[in-house]
């Protein structure tokens, strides 16, 4: 339940809900309850009324009472009253619950009555006089029914008990009900899912394409703008509000880069003066202690030439031309550039590599392996070796440079493709931001893992040339 998505489809469910549910309620019990009442009502009328033609004092369970006068006159009354207003059966019982009529014959004269249907506490209200129903119960004939007890008293005496047997007809008309209002509630349901679908859609949609731009601008893709912005809704305010960082964060990197320009063209002049100075030195000189020295000075200079280097890079990148090379010449070249640096620190370059066509810049890749094996040198441990395997995998040339030095930590795994992130004391923090952009311009991707604490994994993936 985290996006935006489900959470628009839940809560416009659960209102939907929760307003068919109160619908629903009202329609069963209140409008029930209702007709409910007025039946029942009804029924108790036509109850006492029945009660009231009963003479009381002929009420008696007696041997054969049955083939008296009486009891066919009342019997008859009783069946064409029933047959009238459509009653299920009318019993007739004295006050010991002995049955004198029953229209159903189910019981004869004299068969006592179980009051299954009403409660002690009821049979008390009856006796004094009260009329008593019992609960809604289905008959035989799948019915909603209710029985009805009528006292028949005279001169405030009990004298028997009417006991009425009603269906209750408007049941039927509240199940037709129902089952409309379900179908209705089953369209109103899709009805109810497609459009909030949609309405979530219209939010959630332009906010990831928005997050996606973002990455992208995160990664150094400054060209692109977010769309949306006449939309009149908060969208809009956002994506007009994001444009109008990334104009200032646009203004922000070209200021970086132009200062980065300038500073590396101003240093750049002084140091070729520096260097042609040395170079010349070193030919004066006789003495080795001197040499060395000068020697000394002179790398100290290549070294900050290659960081103005860095620096007019970042600051202008140059064009990049994708040719067919053989990616594991460039590698070796890298190897043999930095194979010095690593002699230093005793660290044995262990490289397999296959060999492979793809389309790239050689000088520009050789520069990506270069500042990678650099970076891996720089971190490994005296005598670590270093791990160049390049193999084709999956279809696509896979290049790994494992070194086993300290590893990347991870609140830092964000920062180190971005110009100037350095946790090194010397570092400009440059060559990982220039290996990310030279990359991407070869249509490729990299990748860094830690594995464990003491590995860390540059993966590049290269497309094959003439393998699509
Ligand atoms: N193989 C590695 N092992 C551990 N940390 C690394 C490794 N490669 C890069 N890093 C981390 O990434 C940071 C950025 O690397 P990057 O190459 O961009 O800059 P740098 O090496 O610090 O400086 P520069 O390359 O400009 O001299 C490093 O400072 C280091 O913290
Ligand atoms: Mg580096």
């Amino acid at each position: 339940m985290k996006s935006i998505k489900f959470k628009t489809l839940f809560l416009i469910l659960l209102i939907f809900f929760s307003l068919f549910f109160i619908q629903w309620f009202v329609i069963n019990f209140f409008i029930r309850a209702t007709l409910e009442r007025q039946s029942n009502d009804h029924v108790i009328s036509l109850g006492k009324y029945i009660a009231s033609t009963i003479n009381a004092n002929e009420i008696q369970t007696l041997p054969e009472y049955d083939k008296t006068k009486t009891y066919g006159n009342i019997k008859s009354s009783l069946m064409n009253i029933s047959q009238l207003f459509n009653l299920d059966n009318i019993i007739l019982m004295d006050i010991n619950k002995r049955v004198i009529i029953d229209l159903k014959d189910h019981f004869k004269n004299g068969d006592e009555y179980l009051f299954i249907d009403i409660n002690d506490n009821q049979f008390r209200h009856l006796r004094q006089g009260r009329e008593q129903m019992s609960t809604l119960y289905k008959n035989i004939k799948g019915d909603y029914a209710e029985n009805f007890y009528i006292p028949i008293r005279r001169n405030s005496k009990l004298k028997g008990v009417l006991l009425i047997f009603a269906s209750v007809k408007y049941f039927g008309f509240l199940k037709i009900l129902n089952r409309n209002i379900f179908y209705i509630f089953i369209l109103f349901m899709v009805i109810t899912i497609v459009s909030s679908y949609i309405f979530s859609i219209s939010i959630t949609k332009p906010v990831i394409k928005l997050s996606k731009i973002l990455n992208d601008i995160g990664k150094g893709n400054l060209n692109k703008a977010i769309p949306y912005t006449k939309r009149r809704d908060e969208i809009g305010i956002l994506a007009e509000s994001t444009n109008e960082m990334l104009k200032k964060i646009k203004l922000k990197d070209i200021f970086m880069r132009k200062l980065s320009a300038s500073l590396a063209h101003e240093i750049r002049n002084p140091l070729t003066a520096i260097k042609g100075n040395l170079m010349l030195l070193k030919r004066f000189v006789q003495n080795e202690e001197e040499k060395d020295m000068v020697e000394d000075n002179l790398n100290e200079v290549f070294a900050l030439e290659n960081l103005v280097n860095d620096f007019m890079n970042f600051a202008k990148p140059s064009e990049i031309h994708l040719l067919p090379i053989e990616i594991e010449k460039i590698i070796t070249k890298a190897l043999n550039e930095t194979v010095l640096l690593a002699n230093q620190k005793k660290i044995e370059f262990k490289s397999n590599i296959k060999s492979a066509m793809i389309k790239g810049d050689g000088n520009h890749l050789k520069r990506v392996f270069v500042n990678l094996l650099k970076n891996a040198i720089e971190a490994s441990p005296i005598g670590e070796p270093i791990i160049i395997k390049g193999d084709i995998v999956n279809g696509k040339y896979e290049l790994t440079f494992e070194d086993h030095g300290p590893g990347i930590a991870k609140e830092d795994m964000n920062s180190i493709f971005e110009p100037f992130f350095t946790t090194k004391a010397m570092g400009t923090g440059l060559g990982l931001p220039l290996v990310k952009e030279i990359i991407e311009k070869h249509n490729s991707r990299i990748f860094v893992e830690n594995n464990s604490k003491n590995t860390t994994i540059f993966k590049i993936l290269f497309d094959i040339y003439g393998g699509e």
